[in-house]
C-alpha cells in the first residue's frame, strides 16, 4: 500500500476505535497529521482538551509553542508529521495507562511503518518509553540514539516547558540541534551504502556537556 493510502486508513480506523475504555470519553480521536513523506515523526503524549475537540493534534498551547521551536529549527510544521502515543484524550489529561498504550501501539508502529522517517522525535516520557524503557528524561533528552535501526531523539514535552521555563532552553537547544542531527544521518546513511559498515548505535558529539539543572527535581519527573 503507499504511504499515503496507509495512512488514510490508519486514521479512518482511529476515528472508529474502540479498542480501549478512552473512546467512552472522547469526542474526537485524533490519528496525527502531517505529510506521508515526513523526514520527521514528533511523537507526543495524548490529546488535551484542544485535541479532543478539533481531532487534531497539537493544536492548544504546547502546539503554539512546538510551532515556535519547529520555526527556530528551520522546520515547518506543514513538513513534519505529529501524533501521539494514544489516540484519544485521557481524561482530565491524567496520565495514558499501559493498557491504552498497547492498545494504540498498534497504530503507532503502523504510522512509523507508513511514514519511515529519517528521525523520531519523542515529545515527553511516555513516548520516549516506547523506545527507551527505563531511560531519565533529564539524562537522555536532546541526544541522537538508534534503536532498531531508527533514529531517535528524546525531548521533553513543551507542555512541560509551559509548567517549568527552567526546561525551555533546553528544549530549544535540542530543537536547534534537529537539523544538524539529520545532515549526520545523512552521511551515516552515505557511509553505510558505500562501506555496508555496522551499524552506528549512537552519536556522541550530539551528547550534552553541559549538566542539566533540572535533573534531581523529581516532581518535574512526574509530571512528564
Ligand atoms: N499534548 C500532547 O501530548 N499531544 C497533543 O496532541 C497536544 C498536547
Ligand atoms: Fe483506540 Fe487508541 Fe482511542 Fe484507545 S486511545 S480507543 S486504542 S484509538
Amino acid at each position: 500500500m503507499d504511504p499515503q493510502e496507509a495512512l488514510n486508513q490508519i486514521a479512518s480506523e482511529v476515528r472508529m476505535c474502540t479498542a480501549c475504555t478512552l473512546h467512552h470519553s472522547r469526542k474526537n480521536s485524533v490519528p496525527g497529521e502531517g505529510p506521508a513523506n515526513a523526514r520527521i515523526l514528533f511523537i507526543g503524549e495524548g490529546p488535551g482538551v484542544n485535541e479532543n475537540e478539533q481531532g487534531r493534534p497539537f493544536v492548544g498551547a504546547a502546539g503554539k509553542l512546538l510551532e515556535g521551536l519547529l520555526e527556530k529549527a528551520g522546520l515547518q510544521r506543514r513538513d513534519v508529521f505529529i501524533c501521539n502515543v494514544v489516540k484519544c484524550r485521557p481524561p482530565g489529561n491524567r496520565d495514558p495507562l499501559p493498557d491504552e498504550m498497547e492498545a494504540c501501539g498498534k497504530y503507532l508502529d503502523r504510522q512509523i511503518e507508513a511514514i519511515h522517517p529519517e528521525a523520531i522525535v519523542t515529545l515527553g516520557r511516555f513516548s520516549m518509553g516506547k523506545f527507551m524503557p527505563g531511560a531519565r528524561i533529564s539524562a537522555v533528552h536532546g541526544q541522537a540514539q538508534t534503536v532498531d535501526g531508527r533514529l531517535i531523539v528524546a525531548m521533553f514535552h513543551p507542555a512541560a516547558a509551559l509548567h517549568q521555563p527552567a526546561l525551555k532552553p533546553a528544549l530549544e537547544q535540542d530543537f536547534a540541534g534537529l537539523p544538524r542531527l539529520l545532515k549526520m544521518r545523512e552521511k551515516v546513511n552515505d557511509i553505510k551504502e558505500t562501506t555496508q559498515s555496522r551499524e552506528i548505535r549512537s552519536y556522541p558529539d550530539l551528547v550534552k556537556k553541559e549538566p542539566s539543572t533540572e535533573e534531581d527535581d523529581p516532581k518535574q519527573m512526574t509530571l512528564f
